[in-house]
């Protein structure tokens, strides 16, 4: 381990002591970080003769906040919230200078300053609220002090990060620097020492609470307005709290309230679960066989095949990303009203964001219209989206091979079927791999990247890159049968008709889904996305479901035709209970001499989780998924699991294997249904005591 004064450093340049933190990769404040600071405050005073002192990062970042990985272990010595103090009660004016990011704890370092400048590129923010946490050394109450309480409660329970602009704009930043940092803040430095001025502490300065202690109605509105987004997570709520208290609790007492919040919440499950995904997404990034050596190619052009509903949605994603983007169709009126659509949905977010409709015709500049699959030819990248058939996609794959360019990545969005079939009908499989889009493509973050048997190492580097260059979360994923989500989806989804057969009623399995944490149920989401897709895909492949058919077969399609599941008032989207669809479950129940029982909301919530979690550990076994991780990456980011749960991997071990291994059984003879027996993986870790986490069998 490094010793905290090879991680922090102190230098003088004239009257000007200047601190630098050096721990990469992004210079959190790990026990060496605190320590080193607090000594080179101490020694800077002990030396005497420094007229200011400047905090300043080395390496890509400012302080990206605490130390992560710190948290659950025992607490050391000097906790953040002394070394703030230290800073703050500094008889010499203390400025930081900021350049890449100064968040949570990084910015708290630096509210703690009398002075705050940054370099234009700089970005700041107390992101805690994402890991289940609020800022727990002063955020809550020093950022209201420095930009007043409304326009930190929108930074502190969104936890966007903000430009250094907006900073500076509302008091934060005291200055922007343009070029060299060090030597601007040291300039700064000099200025303000010599100014004579009384430097400003934000623990004397309540300037800023003075209107909304007068009035806090604007305060309270805008409470309600963000957490009426909060979904069952405990952060944003004590987030709100905490800000509230700064209004006018004095300091130390709010700062006492703020920290009981954070030891509340850091010990809590949803900051667990939520840290566990901060680290999750980032493992993700990890795919094995593709070490950093492996690199990604160069994707300037993408072609997009299809202007379908997923073909749409991936070119938006593309262009708003500022990648050129041809989209092919098959007929010239297919691309017109593909095209239509797309400028719709630009044009609505633009009025919605408050932007210039200027900015509409810009990104559509970047799409290239055209009729014919030979336009693929400029393409560095394609990403098929015509018509789920094989035959099809088969011969769309022959073409390509023919008309793309070499070195091409030739992606499919197919959502079952399978990859090596397409890449055997190209001379260049390995260049052939699946991009997994999700409904709407524009807007779903989670990108599934198939690697087919004989997909190249760089070609999956360069499709993860791409994913994350159109702010996708990309998670790569093996062949088979609906990948991981789907195939896991698809356990759920059979559960969902058994339920319905077995006595309960739609909105009594929704409303355990949804209390659950999950923002529909599946019957609701079922309705939203249509119910003629499964009915048509069903009948094609010669199956019946009893309750979902003869919902269809009484033209009951979901929303688009105000009746499904339940039913719909014109123009509402509110799911209203409907006797016809409970007359029709019935009698589907009575026709497969079901007899109907009453369910608890406890066997309702097992059966919709532990049969996905079952598929879940096979696909694990099969390796599939890399990791259970990379499962709660594609639950978290393309199905709405709720993230204070963690996913359904990470959920499984809070709630212990040996119970779900044990209910699974039980459902298995309770339905008659070998296929619920609980995996062998599931068996053997349970009956190790191990959860999933604890399982690395690395391949996908
Ligand atoms: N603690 C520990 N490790 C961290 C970390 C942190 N706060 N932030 C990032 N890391 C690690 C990552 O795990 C990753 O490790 P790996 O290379 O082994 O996977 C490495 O640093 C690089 O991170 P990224 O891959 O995320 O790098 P990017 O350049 O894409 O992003 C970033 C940089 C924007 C700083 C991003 O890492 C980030 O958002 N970090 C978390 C910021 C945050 O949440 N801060 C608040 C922490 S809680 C807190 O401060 C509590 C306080 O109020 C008391
Ligand atoms: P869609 O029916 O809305 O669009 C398909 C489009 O492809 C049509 O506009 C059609 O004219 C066009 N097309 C057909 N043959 C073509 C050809 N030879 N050349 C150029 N264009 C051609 O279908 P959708 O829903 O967009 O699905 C497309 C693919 O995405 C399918 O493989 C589907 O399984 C997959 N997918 C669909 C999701 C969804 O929610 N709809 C989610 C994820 C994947």
């Amino acid at each position: 381990m490094s010793s905290p004064m090879s991680v922090v450093t102190s230098a003088r340049h004239g009257v000007v002591a200047v601190i630098s933190i050096n721990s990469p990769p992004v210079n959190a404040l790990s026990h060496a970080v605190r320590a080193g600071i607090a000594e080179q405050l101490a020694k800077i005073k002990a030396e005497g003769g420094a007229k200011a002192i400047v905090l300043i990062c080395e390496g890509r970042t400012f302080v990206a906040g605490a130390d992560i990985t710190e948290f659950g272990k025992p607490p050391q010595t000097p906790g953040l919230g002394e070394v703030i103090a230290a800073l703050e009660t500094s008889p010499i004016p203390t400025i930081a200078a900021i350049h890449g990011t100064a968040l949570g704890g990084g910015l708290e370092l630096a509210l703690g300053c009398h002075y705050r400048v940054a370099s234009p590129d700089a970005k700041w923010g107390l992101p805690e609220v994402k890991l289940g946490l609020l800022p727990g050394a002063g955020g809550t109450q020093r950022l209201p002090r420095a930009i007043g309480p409304e326009a930190a409660l929108r930074v502190i329970v969104t936890g966007a990060h903000q430009p250094a602009k907006l900073g500076h704009e509302l008091g934060l930043i005291a200055e922007i620097i343009p070029g060299d940092l060090k030597v601007g803040a040291i300039a700064f430095a000099e200025k303000v020492a010599a100014s004579g001025k009384k430097h400003p502490s934000l623990r004397e300065d309540t300037s800023k609470l003075t209107a909304t202690r007068a009035d806090r109605s604007k305060f309270d509105a805008l409470v309600t307005e963000l957490l009426s987004k909060s979904r069952g997570l405990e952060a944003p709520v004590a987030c709100a709290e905490a800000v509230k208290l700064s209004i006018d609790t004095p300091l130390d007492e709010a700062l006492k309230q703020e920290r009981a919040y954070f030891l509340k919440l850091v010990a809590g499950e949803q900051s667990k679960a939520q840290r566990h995904l901060f680290f999750a997404e980032r493992e993700a990034a990890r795919v094995p066989g593709v070490g950093p050596d492996v690199k990604p190619r160069k994707i300037e052009r993408v072609a997009v095949l299809g202007a379908g509903t997923m073909g749409g949605g991936i070119t938006m994603s593309f262009a708003s990303a500022g990648i050129p983007v041809t989209i092919i169709e098959q007929s010239e009126e297919n691309l017109q009203r593909g095209m239509g659509i797309i400028r719709k949905n630009y044009e609505a977010t633009a009025r919605r964001q408050g932007q210039d409709p200027a900015s509409v015709d810009k990104v559509m500049a970047l799409i290239t219209p055209k009729v014919g699959l030979e336009h693929v030819k400029d393409a560095d990248m394609i990403v098929e989206a015509v018509f789920e058939e094989m035959a099809l996609k088969k011969t769309v794959f022959a073409a390509l091979d023919k008309f793309a360019k070499p070195g091409a990545v030739i992606a499919s969005n197919t959502s079952y079927l399978n990859i090596d079939e397409m890449a055997a009908a190209t001379k260049r499989p390995g260049d052939v791999l699946g991009m997994h889009f999700f409904s709407p493509a524009n807007v779903m973050k989670l990108l599934e990247i198939v690697r087919a048997t004989n997909t190249a190492p760089d070609a999956l580097a360069t499709a993860m890159a791409v994913g994350r260059r159109i702010n996708k979360v990309p998670v790569v994923v093996g062949l088979c049968h609906g990948f991981v989500g789907n195939r896991m989806l698809s356990q759920r989804s059979k559960q969902s008709e058994l339920l319905l057969l077995e006595g309960a009623m739609p909105h009594e399995v929704d409303a355990v889904v949804t209390g659950f944490g999950f923002p529909m149920g599946p019957f609701a989401m079922g309705d939203l996305a249509g119910l003629d897709v499964g009915f048509r895909s069903r009948k094609d492949r010669g199956v019946r479901a009893e309750i979902a058919d003869s919902i269809c077969e009484a033209g009951r399609f979901g929303q688009k035709t105000n009746k499904g599941y339940y039913r719909y008032e014109e123009g509402r989207r509110t799911p209203i209970r409907d006797p016809e669809v409970e007359a029709i479950i019935v009698a589907a129940s009575k026709k497969l001499g079901y007899t109907r029982r009453t369910i608890t909301e406890q066997e309702i919530l097992g059966r919709m989780l532990y049969p996905m979690i079952n598929e879940g550990a096979r696909i694990l076994e099969e390796g599939v998924a890399a990791r259970a991780s990379d499962i709660d990456i594609v639950w978290i980011n393309g199905y709405g699991f709720p993230m204070g749960r963690g996913g359904p991997m990470h959920y499984a071990d809070t709630v212990g294997l040996a119970k779900i291994r044990d209910d699974l059984s039980q459902f298995a003879k309770l339905t008659n249904d070998k296929t619920l027996e609980p995996a062998p993986l599931l068996v053997k870790l349970a009956a190790e005591g191990k959860g999933f986490a604890s399982y690395k069998p690395g391949k996908a």
